[in-house]
């Protein structure tokens, strides 16, 4: 898959990541990252991904395209067109975001909101570097007060961060967003130990007349993200995750595509 803007953001993140620290130290950042993804996910809801440079150079840089490439079919598989506005929650890099904004036909304003000032700054870099309009702040997206309808609105690997309470609450206010015109994308991994919430958000979804899938995409890894797959011992053949997608049915294509 071709994507306009891709290598080169690529390209950008290398060269901004690699330069203070070696492969060596972004590889072993990036094993401790995927062991606190995994292992030690107790640890999310207080920032411990995002602690430290190395473990910030190693999201950038490998989980950052990967969540680009699986967004991207996925919008385009799915979502036949997105709003003026797209509210990326946790944008973290800005990756999932402007994923969904390169797979659309007409670039929406990006408005990315994060509580990490870090990511702040890398998504705002990442939607310019996409030629996309808008930018990112820094905000709790428990609380924050969100740009007014209709939008396309991205939950992308962030739920698994917030806690129950807040989690919940988040659940109730997309529901009634969609039901007001929004469009709402939410993916995470597939491992269902990750997110034992899942199934009544799903149950949620396709009450509300939306849908749940599973993805299993073959993409050709940039050559820097399979070099840190290789030296972590991950295995990104396949890039996988799991979606919801609630909005009224002009927005998605058939479920059947
Ligand atoms: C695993 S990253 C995913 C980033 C991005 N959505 C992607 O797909 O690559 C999760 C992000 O959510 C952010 N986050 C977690 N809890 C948050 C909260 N309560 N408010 C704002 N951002 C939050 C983290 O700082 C981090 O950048």
């Amino acid at each position: 898959m071709y994507v306009d803007g891709f290598p080169s953001w690529i390209e950008a993140l290398e060269a901004r990541h690699l330069g203070d620290l070696t492969f060596a130290e972004v590889a072993r950042a990036l094993r401790a990252l995927s062991s606190t993804y995994v292992e030690r996910r107790h640890k999310l809801t207080d920032g411990a991904a995002l602690s430290g440079a190395g473990k910030r150079a190693a999201f950038a840089l490998f989980y950052g395209p990967l969540h680009f490439l699986l967004v991207h079919h996925i919008a385009r598989t799915m979502v036949s067109d997105t709003s003026d506005t797209l509210i990326d929650l946790g944008c973290g890099t800005g990756a999932s975001g402007a994923a969904w904004a390169t797979a659309s036909p007409r670039p929406p304003r990006m408005v990315g909101i994060d509580r990490h000032p870090w990511a702040v700054g890398e998504a705002s870099r990442t939607y310019r570097e996409f030629g996309l309009d808008g930018r990112a702040r820094q905000d709790d997206i428990a609380t924050a007060k969100l740009p007014n309808g209709p939008a396309s609105i991205l939950a992308a690997f962030t739920l698994n961060e917030l806690s129950e309470t807040s989690r919940s609450a988040m659940l109730t206010r997309l529901v009634d967003r969609a039901s007001r015109g929004d469009r709402v994308l939410v993916v995470e991994p597939l491992a269902g130990f990750v997110a034992p919430w899942w199934n009544r958000w799903r149950d949620a979804f396709t009450d509300a007349g939306g849908r749940a899938d599973e993805w299993r995409v073959r993409a050709e890894l940039p050559p820097i993200v399979a070099k840190l797959d290789r030296a972590a011992g991950l295995n990104h053949r396949e890039i996988t995750g799991r979606s919801l997608w609630l909005a009224s049915r002009s927005a998605s294509r058939p479920a059947s595509s």
